[in-house]
């Protein structure tokens, strides 16, 4: 709490002090084209007087140095208080440079990576003037039904975590001003919504919950992200904007975090949707009662907060703490002394899309791309003969990924222009058939087999559209259209030398695609610079790299499946047996095991793990045990490897997962070139939500892995004594 802000809030009327809590769109304030709200949920219109609405502390979402200018501009000029705007954006996988969706991202395991992009990202966003993103998401989600799986890093606490840790550090760097704030979200497990539909019930015990879920919004608090977005959902049924058990209690409180806490878009509203209060005042009472400072597009505070004071429901203290704390953020991002922060008309034309941060969203899709089959086909030779490029998704700048904020896909590289780039002859192109999931359109089909019979080899880009996922594009069917397997089969029946080059958005079950594909190659959705990242993969400029951040089922039935599961009382001894063994924990119809695992992913060369080491196979708590292994590049090619390291307590007073990933180290290695990667074993390693709900590390047996995925065996034992 500064000195200036504590002075600013004394001279400020209770109705100024309530209003810097209200959050607009920052369209309203245009004055071409503005009274603007884009009202998602069900929430009514918001009854600000135009008074109000130029008290109003915030305002999210509108891209640009000029629209920016315009809208602070009118709101000081009209603004009786004239206490700038803190504008806000949900940055999620760039601002105008667009880099892989954050699910790719977290499938490089490379951290510094994440950071370098999240600061590019910050970079462009803080010239047109932005103060805070509404990122990173860092829910866990075990559902790919889920759409909004490509915004979060998957299923493992862990990974969450060091993903969410280097986003922000990217973001906020020393919050100079090229950075911008980071708000950690959606606070807490949204990606636990039941059957993986959106904004749907949340129910999860309080062990699931600190186990699995909690962590990453830790790591983010921790990282010291200046912001936390409540979730849409309910916990323990209780809508998280009004929890307080989550908010009061865990983030406030165990967790020390002091900063801004915004709720989601029209939460407060859905309080009374959800049905746990009857009106607008209730729900203010709720959300403040619980210690949510901005409430983001809906009127509760607004119109109810100095009631519920007069009344004594709430204490002026409590609208104190959180108008200072917002106070607090503006004058340490630069806003009172300079509304327009770091915006810059013409340094934004100059940086955003500039060659090298192009060259950043390259390495970005070529380091999180994962090869998920290879019988020999990739890498393409560039001398072979003509390459043709087939498929709905072959010529498209829709790769860039839902969220896209300022980017755009007239601006982005298709995986065909890509190709011309590298091979600098006139690629040929046939599009097979309509992206659309229900399509049975066949009458591209002849086009396109003529064109995979005149070439040397096909790439075929199949996948989703990249509509398909994102807030609100839930799926109940995450196989691939059946239109794309007909169209794949017709072509492998006229050119074997087939690479499928897959665009989505969310763990796919594709067991069928990996039965007939001869190589697969998934690209998520690769951003700006997608095509050209793509050319480089297939022709061996670069080396697939990435590893799954999530499970891929062998069929939907699977779902929700995910390697950190837990034993059961009767688990089946082979799990990748396909033998039905009645009366364990398995299916009559396929077998327990995914189609691909957690942390899997190929290279074009081969890398050999040897010389497994533990230092010790007895620790006290006060120990450290370090765990080590060679790895060698004994391929063709120069590549990275992320070398995973997990553990598994053997016995608790509480069942554990069968594994954890507890490290991750991603090295480069030459051909014939070796490296020894290490891994440090603390108590604190070990510890986690006992019987009694304590954070602890209980005495006995563990187990110690290290391998290219999380299939890997274990190689050692220890005692905690
Ligand atoms: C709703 C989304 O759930 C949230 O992630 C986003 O930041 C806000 N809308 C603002 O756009």
């Amino acid at each position: 709490m500064s000195q200036r802000t504590k002075e600013m809030l004394a001279k400020m009327s209770r109705k100024q002090k309530v209003f810097q809590l209200e959050q607009l769109t920052t369209a309203t304030y245009l004055t071409k084209g503005g009274k603007y709200h884009i009202i998602t949920g069900p929430n009514s219109p918001i009854k600000f007087d135009k008074g109000m609405v130029y008290d109003v502390g915030t305002s999210l979402n509108l891209v640009g140095a000029e629209t920016m200018i315009d809208a602070q501009t009118n709101y000081l000029k009209n603004s009786k208080y004239k206490n700038p705007l803190m504008i806000m954006q949900d940055v999620i996988h760039g601002h105008r440079t667009i880099y892989p969706i954050n699910l790719a991202v977290a499938s490089s395991f490379d951290r510094g990576l994440a950071k370098d992009l999240a600061s590019m990202a910050a970079k462009e966003a803080s010239l047109d003037g932005m103060s805070v993103t509404f990122a990173p998401m860092v829910d866990l989600v075990r559902d790919p039904r889920w759409g909004r799986v490509m915004e979060s890093s998957g299923e493992d606490p862990y990974l969450n975590g060091e993903m969410a840790k280097a986003t922000v550090q990217g973001y906020q760097g020393d919050m100079g001003k090229y950075n911008i704030a980071g708000c950690v979200k959606h606070f807490a497990a949204y990606g636990a919504a039941e059957a993986g539909r959106d904004y749907n019930t949340v129910d999860i015990s309080e062990r699931n919950l600190r186990e699995y879920y909690l962590p990453a919004y830790k790591a983010a608090v921790d990282a010291g992200v200046k912001m936390v977005m409540t979730a849409f959902n309910i916990v323990d049924g209780v809508p998280c904007v009004g929890n307080e058990h989550l908010v009061r209690d865990i983030l406030r409180g165990e967790w020390g975090y002091n900063g801004v806490v915004i709720s989601d878009h029209g939460a407060f509203d859905e309080l009374i949707t959800h049905g746990v209060c009857e009106n607008r005042k209730e729900a203010a009472y709720l959300a403040m009662r619980a210690g949510c400072d901005i409430e983001m597009m809906s009127s509760c505070y607004g119109l109810h907060l100095e009631e519920l004071i007069d009344e004594g429901k709430i204490t002026e203290e409590q609208l104190d703490k959180a108008v200072l704390r917002i106070l607090d953020l503006k004058e340490e991002l630069g806003v009172l002394d300079n509304p327009y922060r770091s915006v810059n008309v013409e340094e934004a034309k100059r940086v955003q899309l500039c060659p090298e941060h192009r060259a950043l969203a390259r390495k970005g899709a070529e380091d999180s791309a994962v090869l998920l089959k290879n019988d020999g086909v990739l890498p393409l030779d560039k001398n072979a003969g003509d390459v043709c490029v087939i498929g709905p998704l072959g010529n498209t700048g829709y790769i860039i990924g839902g969220w896209h904020c300022g980017g755009k896909e007239t601006e982005a590289v298709s995986v065909l222009d890509g190709l011309k780039n590298k091979l600098g002859y006139d690629v040929k192109y046939a599009q097979g058939c309509q992206i659309e999931y229900d399509s049975v359109d066949e009458s591209m089909f002849d086009e396109a087999c003529q064109l995979a019979k005149n070439s040397k080899s096909v790439v075929l880009c199949l996948g989703e559209h990249q509509d398909y996922s994102g807030e609100g594009y839930c799926r109940t069917d995450i196989n691939l259209p059946e239109i794309q397997y007909k169209l794949l089969d017709k072509i492998l029946e006229v050119n074997k030398n087939v690479v499928v080059v897959l665009f989505t958005g969310r763990p796919l079950s594709i067991g069928r695609l990996d039965k007939v594909a001869p190589a697969i190659l998934n690209m998520w959705m690769p951003g700006t610079e997608g095509g050209n990242a793509c050319a480089n993969l297939l022709f061996g400029d670069a080396v697939p790299s990435g590893k799954l951040t999530m499970t891929f089922p062998r069929n939907l039935g699977q779902v929700p499946i995910y390697y950190n599961h837990y034993t059961t009382g009767r688990p089946k001894a082979l799990e990748d047996d396909d033998r039905f063994v009645r009366f364990t924990s398995c299916y009559i119809d396929v077998q327990n095991s995914p189609l691909y695992p957690f942390g899997y992913g190929l290279s074009y060369t081969d890398f050999v793990y040897s010389d497994f080491k533990l230092s010790n196979n007895e620790m006290k708590a006060e120990d450290k045990l370090v765990a080590s292994c060679k790895i060698k590049n004994v391929g063709k090619y120069k590549a990275k490897e992320v070398v995973q390291f997990y553990i598994r307590d053997v016995k608790g007073t509480c069942v554990r997962p069968v594994k954890e990933l507890k490290g991750f180290e991603k090295i480069e290695l030459d051909v014939g070139e070796e490296k020894v990667v290490s891994f440090e074993i603390t108590e604190e390693t070990l510890k986690y939500w006992n019987r009694d709900l304590k954070y602890v590390a209980e005495k006995g047996d563990f187990e110690v892995f290290i391998g290219k995925d999380s299939d890997c065996k274990s190689f050692a034992k220890f005692k905690l004594v």
